[in-house]
């Protein structure tokens, strides 16, 4: 059965592609992204792995459903998709310090991808979660996205995308089970994590633990892989732990 990943461009998403090549040496990864040419050459050149242009800001430019059905097909099925897109600057965006820089477009965009294109790929990709046999639903959100644990402030965009990226998995951990089969539909913070993404803020972080992102990957698959029926709706920290909503 294969693995879908969203945002197989990204740090992370590209580590979690390879942990889960090298877990799963017979099954195939379906790398959804903006940019194929940007994936790690690795991966492009692995015949496991099938890269299929998306784009989380156009859902009406669609996924092509073809494309990803015929892998699926050949593969029996889906086990896990997982979400690793996100945004939280790029040339036009940047996360808030105070109010006066609230943007609607900015809002606006972080939701399409930190949010939206979630749950819309979910949507395109249920009909695959049917069956007996059990399967995975990750977002990789972030522990900013929890409303209960946000005392600094800031960041408008990205934490109310990413807390409302925390409903959709909330609210998918209740329906997906009961409409299609055993699903584990969680959302996790993976920590930290050198990027592209962290970039800007690597002074600020210089007190903090910053994982690599194979060591990010490798605790999220821990993660992934102990998953259960009873983790359904849990909000997960990279150690384990649960995280308040
Ligand atoms: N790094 C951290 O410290 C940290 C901490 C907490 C949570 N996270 C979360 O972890 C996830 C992965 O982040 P990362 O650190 O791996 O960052 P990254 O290397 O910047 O990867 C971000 C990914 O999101 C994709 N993306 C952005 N906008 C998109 C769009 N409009 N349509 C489709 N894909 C889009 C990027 O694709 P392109 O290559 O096309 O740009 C890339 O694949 C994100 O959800 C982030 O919020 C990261």
């Amino acid at each position: 059965m294969a693995t879908v990943i969203a945002g197989i461009s990204g740090a992370i998403g590209s580590a979690l592609a390879q942990q889960y090549l090298e877990a799963w040496p017979e099954q195939p990864v379906i790398g959804l992204c903006r940019h194929p040419e940007r994936v790690p050459e690795e991966l492009r050149q692995d015949s496991r792995v099938h890269l299929v242009p998306w784009q989380a800001e156009c859902p009406a430019d669609g996924l092509d459903d073809a494309a990803v059905g015929d892998v699926l097909s050949a593969a029996v099925g889906l086990q896990n998709l997982i979400y690793a897109a996100g945004l939280l600057h790029d040339d036009t965006l940047f996360p808030e310090k105070r109010l006066e820089q609230l943007s609607a477009e900015s809002l606006a965009r972080a939701f399409q991808v930190n949010c939206t294109g979630f749950g819309l790929l979910v949507q395109a990709l249920a009909p695959w979660l049917r069956g007996k046999q059990f399967k995975r639903v990750a977002a990789v959100s972030a522990k900013v996205g929890s409303i209960s644990d946000n005392h600094l402030g800031g960041w408008y965009a990205y934490r109310c995308s990413k807390a409302a990226l925390n409903m959709m998995v909330r609210n998918l951990s209740v329906e997906l089970p009961r409409r299609y089969g055993p699903i584990a539909c969680v959302a996790l913070h993976p920590g930290t994590t050198r990027s592209a993404l962290s970039e800007p803020f690597s002074q600020s972080l210089a007190n903090l633990k910053v994982h690599e992102a194979s060591e990010t990957a490798s605790n999220l698959y821990r993660i992934l892989a102990s998953l259960s029926e009873a983790d359904n709706g849990r909000f997960i920290h990279w150690d384990g732990s649960d995280l308040p909503w």
